[in-house]
């Protein structure tokens, strides 16, 4: 039986001060973190076995978040990596959970459109000893980077190339049969000091195995700093809100869109703009609100204008008059004077208190 590996373990430099108080894959996006994507992802193509990786800095907030996976018809075992010494080095933490099942691993902070069940169907079709996942983007050296034959057969693959002779990155989802763990035992720590599973993929392709490759053909998202996070909330809002008010709305108020405003939170003299999500006892009085935020539980926004960001849950943001591209950690509290005219875009940490 196949079993999924996601790597949630890190440190999250590129995201801090919100980092300083929470893993990076527990951000949410549309109001739900990062990792419960990946692992509806994993639901949906019928994994049930699930280890997850996490670091002395993440193992906490992540266990909190998940807990034993029984929302995902899941087992969850989750491992220690006392270091971020490299995906591969995860992979080798995670050798126990492992064992010699066929395994899909999936990266944490990565987002795709659509499902992966058919992935899934075209490893177990073929039967290679390993199936990689491209994106054609335009700055493959970002990334893990696979060189293609005529016939789209993988030549080689390698990690963050200087001069990439091939746009087509490798996305953080791949599947492995046990040949992978081999292949880890035979390469040495990269010029990051990493063990680097585009090298363990390299190995395999030296020791002759079979790599397949499939295209993705949906958006796909390395979330990895804080403006590729709220390109995702876009991106998600797009696909997954749809028009549904159960809190209350004045009459001197406007919907517009595709907007979620869910039980217990208030609008009063606002106009909001979708997609949006409003989550439960929310107060938003006196503002114009969207397209595209998300604001969590308990959060009051009054006189003030928010686009494009994250608003946590218990954030109090008032007279706040152009907020935009903001991601706001929970508990946070954003005072203006109402009277700036011009955009402000702010990344802050839990319970912050940041005055205009
Ligand atoms: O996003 C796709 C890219 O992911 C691939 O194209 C690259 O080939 C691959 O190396 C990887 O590159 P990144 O530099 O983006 O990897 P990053 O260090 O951000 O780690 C990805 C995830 O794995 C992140 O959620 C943290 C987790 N991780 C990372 C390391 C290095 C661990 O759990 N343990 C680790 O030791």
């Amino acid at each position: 039986m196949m079993k999924a590996l996601i790597l949630a373990g890190g440190r999250g430099i590129r995201l801090k001060p919100v980092t300083d108080t929470m893993a990076k894959h527990l951000i949410p996006v549309a109001n739900r973190p990062i990792l419960f994507y990946v692992l509806d992802r994993i639901k949906q193509a019928g994994i049930r076995e699930i280890g997850i990786v996490v670091s002395p800095e993440t193992d906490d907030y992540i266990k909190q978040a998940v807990g034993n996976g029984s929302r995902w018809d899941a087992s969850i075992t989750y491992i220690l990596q006392h270091k971020p010494l490299g995906i591969a080095h995860a992979v080798k933490s995670a050798r126990g959970f492992l064992a010699d099942s066929p395994f899909l691993l999936f990266l944490g902070d990565n987002l795709i459109q659509g499902e992966i069940r058919q992935f899934v169907d075209e490893f177990n079709t073929h039967k290679p000893d390993a199936l990689i996942l491209l994106k054609e983007v335009d700055n493959p050296s970002a990334f893990g980077v696979a060189e293609l034959d005529s016939c789209g057969k993988v030549r080689c693959v390698v990690e963050k190339p200087e001069q990439p002779e091939s746009k087509m990155a490798l996305v953080g989802i791949y599947i492995f049969n046990s040949d992978i763990h081999n292949a880890i035992d035979r390469i040495r720590p990269s010029r990051r000091g990493e063990l680097e599973i585009t090298d363990a993929i390299q190995e395999l392709l030296i020791m002759n195995k079979e790599i397949r490759s499939y295209i993705l053909s949906g958006w796909w998202l390395d979330t990895g700093t804080g403006d590729s996070i709220l390109v995702a909330n876009r991106n998600i809002m797009l696909d997954c809100i749809r028009r549904d008010i159960k809190g209350n709305v004045d009459s001197e108020s406007k919907i517009i869109g595709q907007v979620e405003i869910e039980p217990g939170a208030e609008i009063l003299n606002s106009r909001i703009e979708g997609p949006v999500i409003i989550a439960e006892n929310c107060h938003i009085s006196d503002s114009f609100v969207g397209p595209f935020v998300s604001i969590g539980a308990g959060t009051t926004v009054d006189k003030s204008c928010v686009k494009d960001s994250i608003i946590m849950t218990g954030c109090n943001i008032s007279m706040a008059d152009e907020l935009k591209d903001s991601i706001i950690g929970k508990g946070s509290r954003v005072l203006g004077r109402g009277e700036s005219h011009h955009d402000i875009s702010l990344c802050i940490g839990e319970n912050s208190v940041k005055q205009l």
